[in-house]
């Protein structure tokens, strides 16, 4: 890949995101799902991007991120790739897609490469996908790994309480990180862990660890934009940071342009023709 484009402005690679790691430099992720806020967050600049799966929740409304396609995936990652010119992208291979058969997992990866010009895709799970990571990362593309909490597998867990707590579970997790990094994987997300576990997990792996809820001593951090931006207000654990009212600001402006239609004091003469 190029670490240049038309307007010369360095892009992300894996290769920068594992000096970031090396020299200490916190990696910072967001998601985005449409051109205009990757735009936002690109120039704002943001190191990752994550096409997530949680689309499914915050984009088409959807209680979990199982019911979202490929095809859904492959359009948000095409429309998020046009509006960067610098974050290094990746993107969620949905539920369904990967899972247990790895000639399937090679075709949704290359499809989502191919078609949406991402950079690397994103896999739920440790020994149990190795298969299909393995065979992902044979064609070239780059895998990042998520453990701890998946939410693709809610159903089994039952809860989206905190993962891992458990010395047996701990283990397994620790175990998992190994695995996806001795098989390729360029980084691993670790979703709502005990801190002291994902510290454990970043100071043993050398690939960069990414955590949303998994405390302070990882390589960087990644959150859902609707959640930080205060547009989805429902959701509030305790993990996340809320850096604007996005939903207070649009209600409020939405309200004043439906009283001014209302008011028939728009448009005025001004911005009329
Ligand atoms: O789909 C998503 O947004 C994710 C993050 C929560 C890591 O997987």
């Amino acid at each position: 890949m190029s670490t240049h484009n038309s307007s010369h402005i360095k892009r992300i690679t894996t290769h920068i995101l594992q000096e970031m790691k090396q020299r200490g430099e916190k990696i910072s992720m967001i998601t985005a799902y449409d051109f205009s806020m990757a735009g936002i967050v690109d120039t704002a600049g943001i190191d990752m991007i994550l096409v997530g799966d949680s689309a499914s929740n915050v984009m088409a409304g959807h209680e979990t991120t199982l019911p979202i396609t490929l095809d859904q995936m492959i359009y948000h990652a095409t429309s998020v790739v046009r509006g960067v010119n610098r974050a290094f992208v990746v993107v969620d291979i949905p539920f369904g897609s990967y899972q247990g058969n790895s000639s399937e997992a090679l075709r949704s990866a290359i499809r989502i490469m191919k078609e949406s010009g991402a950079h690397a895709v994103k896999v739920e799970g440790g020994a149990e996908i190795k298969e299909s990571v393995v065979r992902i990362l044979s064609a070239g593309v780059p895998v990042m790994g998520h453990l701890g909490l998946t939410p693709q597998s809610i159903y089994k867990f039952g809860t989206y309480t905190v993962r891992a707590k458990e010395k047996e579970e701990a283990k397994k997790l620790l175990e998992d990180a190994k695995v996806l990094e001795e098989c390729g994987c360029f980084s691993l997300v670790l979703e709502k862990i005990p801190a002291k576990l994902a510290k454990e997990v970043a100071a043993t792996v050398k690939i960069p660890v990414i955590g949303i809820g998994a405390g302070p001593h990882v390589d960087g951090q990644v959150l859902v934009l609707h959640d930080l931006l205060g547009i989805t207000q429902e959701f509030q654990p305790r993990f996340l940071r809320q850096y604007a009212d996005l939903r207070g600001t649009m209600l409020k402006a939405v309200g004043e342009y439906i009283k001014d239609i209302k008011a028939k004091d728009f448009p005025n003469e001004k911005e009329s023709y």
